[in-house]
């Protein structure tokens, strides 16, 4: 069922709670090394502020224990770099739903932004059905707002208890412009494809990725196998759609100075560990997949970040960017794909890079999310 969107509500003079996911990647000094998740939740904030609404956001960062505030695990320098992004003042409440929010909240202009500390900071939010928390956070706002895709497949209460209880308030409760498009891309790629139907599924191991594949097998043409979950694969599996490497780069060091050699696939040497498709199966999967009207991606070929071993990756990327500008639609799942993808320089020439690592495969696995099920629909 299509959810109301916030482009359907009025927001003029109202206060709009939107639950984004800025639990961005940072170094060891702080410094948000990719604001990817920032910038896309951009279009739902300008959309509320054009329309003269307050925004109020929230969002986790990490896992912290839920017993208080952690300086490591702060927002701070996520309103920092938001407020340099959308050009005006970020203000950063100590609390999610306590007395500092609520001030901050009743004292915002039109055009005012307001961001709330982790949520995860409250033992409240994993727990999920803590009333008291609940209340503190939906009482702050007069409409929800959920932009949060990374987030959905939790139901935490910043993403269940809030806007279930802001709708029984009789508030609207809405998607945002990213949670609509992700979920446009990877619902309707799922459900409905342009074929051929090509996925492409890598990472460690199987059993992250057994229900995907599974999924997957069912609705697509060809599902090609790389990473290191391909040198444990085991064939019976198979069936004629599954396409699986012939032929291994392994090594005798995790290095790139390592010694190196192309073996057939399944005759790694002693001592030797496989780090990338060889370069007959890269060349074989380029062609399967410069034939696709959809692909859909998860999971790097090998170890992308170091090279020469990034080559198997690099050449599918290459693959999928041809098969984009001969019109194919073509959907990077997050996560390690997508980091490969922004590495190698593709995230332009593809349709679209999922924010989502555990959301896009849970999507990929065929499930919905309770976490936008319970919205408003359209
Ligand atoms: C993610 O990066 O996977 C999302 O932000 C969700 O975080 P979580 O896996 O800690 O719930
Ligand atoms: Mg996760």
């Amino acid at each position: 069922m299509a959810k109301k969107t916030v482009a359907d509500i009025d927001v003029s003079g109202k206060t709009v709670l939107v639950r984004v996911d800025f639990n961005v990647p940072q170094d060891d000094a702080g410094a948000i090394t990719d604001d990817r998740r920032i910038r896309m939740a951009l279009p739902t904030i300008s959309k509320i502020l054009e329309g003269g609404g307050k925004v109020v956001l929230m969002s986790h960062l990490g896992r912290p224990g839920g017993t208080g505030f952690e300086e490591k695990f702060s927002l701070a320098p996520v309103a920092t770099k938001l407020a340099e992004l959308l050009g005006r003042p970020v203000t950063l409440a100590e609390d999610t739903g306590g007395s500092d929010s609520q001030a901050k909240a009743a004292a915002l202009a039109d055009g005012g932004v307001l961001l709330l500390e982790n949520v995860r900071f409250n033992k409240g939010e994993k727990k999920g059905d803590d009333a008291d928390y609940i209340a503190g956070v939906a009482g702050l706002a007069d409409i929800y707002v959920n932009d949060a895709f990374g987030t959905c497949h939790r139901t935490e209460a910043s993403m269940y208890g809030v806007p279930k209880a802001m709708k029984a308030a009789g508030k609207p409760a809405v998607v945002g412009f990213l949670v609509e498009k992700e979920i446009r891309y990877l619902a309707d790629a799922i459900s409905s494809p342009q074929r051929p139907f090509v996925a492409i599924i890598g990472g460690k191991k199987v059993s992250d990725k057994i229900l995907v594949i599974n999924n997957l097998l069912a609705v697509c043409d060809h599902v090609l196998i790389g990473g290191a979950m391909a040198y444990t694969f085991s064939l019976a599996k198979g069936g004629d759609k599954l396409v699986l490497p012939s032929d291994t780069h392994c090594a005798d060091d995790f290095s790139s100075d390592a010694n190196k050699q192309v073996v057939t696939a399944g005759e790694i040497p002693d001592g030797f560990e496989g780090l990338d498709i060889g370069p007959e199966t890269a060349a074989r999967y380029s062609e399967i997949i410069r034939g696709a009207k959809t692909v859909v991606w998860n999971g790097p070929m090998g170890v992308f970040e170091m090279s020469p071993f990034d080559a198997g990756t690099k050449a599918v990327a290459d693959a999928v960017a041809d098969a984009t500008a001969a019109g194919a639609v073509t959907i990077i799942g997050g996560g390690d794909s997508a980091a490969a993808v922004e590495q190698l320089g593709y995230s332009d020439k593809v349709s679209h890079v999922s924010t989502g690592g555990g959301a896009s495969l849970e999507m990929l696995e065929g499930k919905s999310f309770d976490s936008v099920d319970l919205l408003d629909d359209a």
